[in-house]
């Protein structure tokens, strides 16, 4: 449960062995949890992120779960649940895929939709369920500038994230009444293993920097942080550029 000041025990990351979710599970140990919990598909990667977490006074555990089979997520999730609480609980996984071949073969498409947006939608509603059951918590949900307004570079991760954003948003405002608080946070560019070897955009930032913008969030209440602040006043203008100058900007 969280304290006053917005410090909390207990943290289950979905998708585990993501730059971000390892940073935020770091950062949250700096600031008091105690108990960590990284979910994801790679049984050995998980163990090789959660090894250097580990103190005498932090249990840090690791779970299966593939987003890209919602069947399995009552299990996966409850697994996490299993014994006590979990305080928070951060989506943090994703694909970036390949824009260039998703535009022409739907599988590719699909399966960027299927993590991004479908893998999310059942994975939140499975969160949600537990935090509603004991009656408390928060949820990070890492969305992206990208899915603000979709660009053409690249609207097939966009649209997933757009989806994304959109279905938090809205279960936000349907876990509100009950005390359950859910940030969503939009990123530029993050150096990660994600975007290794790409070109950096303007702005660009690191997972570190990411972790404390979504703690900070957390303990303020927000419903939505954008990394760095300056897309938030970028991004309202990019949002009403006409449409015949937004396709000549080029991103
Ligand atoms: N990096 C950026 O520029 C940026 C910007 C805005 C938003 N974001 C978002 O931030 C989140 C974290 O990304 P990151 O930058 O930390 O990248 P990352 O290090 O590549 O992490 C992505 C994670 O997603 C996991 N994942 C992918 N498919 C999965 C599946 N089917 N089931 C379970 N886990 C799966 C991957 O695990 P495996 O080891 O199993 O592949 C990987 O650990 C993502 O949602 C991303 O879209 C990133």
């Amino acid at each position: 449960v969280r304290d006053g000041l917005g410090r909390f025990e207990s943290l289950l990351v979905l998708g585990g062995t993501s730059d971000i979710g390892v940073a935020t599970a770091r950062e949250a140990i700096a600031r008091g949890a105690t108990r960590v919990v990284l979910a994801g598909r790679d049984a050995d990667a998980l163990e090789a992120v959660a090894g250097p977490l580990r103190r005498p006074d932090v249990d840090v555990s690791t779970c299966a779960f593939d987003a890209d089979d919602p069947a399995s997520h009552a299990d996966a999730v409850g697994a996490a649940f299993a014994g006590s609480d979990i305080d928070v609980v951060v989506v943090a996984f994703g694909v970036l895929g390949d824009q260039a071949k998703a535009e022409r073969d739907p599988l590719e498409a699909v399966r960027i939709a299927t993590t991004n947006y479908v893998g999310a939608t059942s994975a939140l509603t499975v969160a949600a369920e537990h935090l509603r059951a004991q009656g408390h918590g928060d949820i990070a949900v890492l969305s992206s500038v990208a899915g603000q307004r979709v660009r053409r570079s690249n609207y097939v991760y966009g649209a997933s994230k757009a989806g994304l954003d959109r279905f938090s948003q809205g279960l936000a405002d349907a876990l509100h009444p009950e005390g359950i608080h859910l940030l969503v946070v939009r990123p530029g560019f993050v150096h990660t293993k994600m975007t290794a070897g790409m070109r950096a955009a303007p702005l660009a930032t690191d997972a570190a920097s990411v972790a404390t913008a979504l703690l900070d969030g957390l303990a303020r209440r927000r419903d939505i942080v954008w990394v760095p602040a300056l897309f938030r006043p970028i991004m309202a203008i990019l949002d009403h550029l006409p449409r015949a100058l937004f396709r000549r900007v080029p991103m």
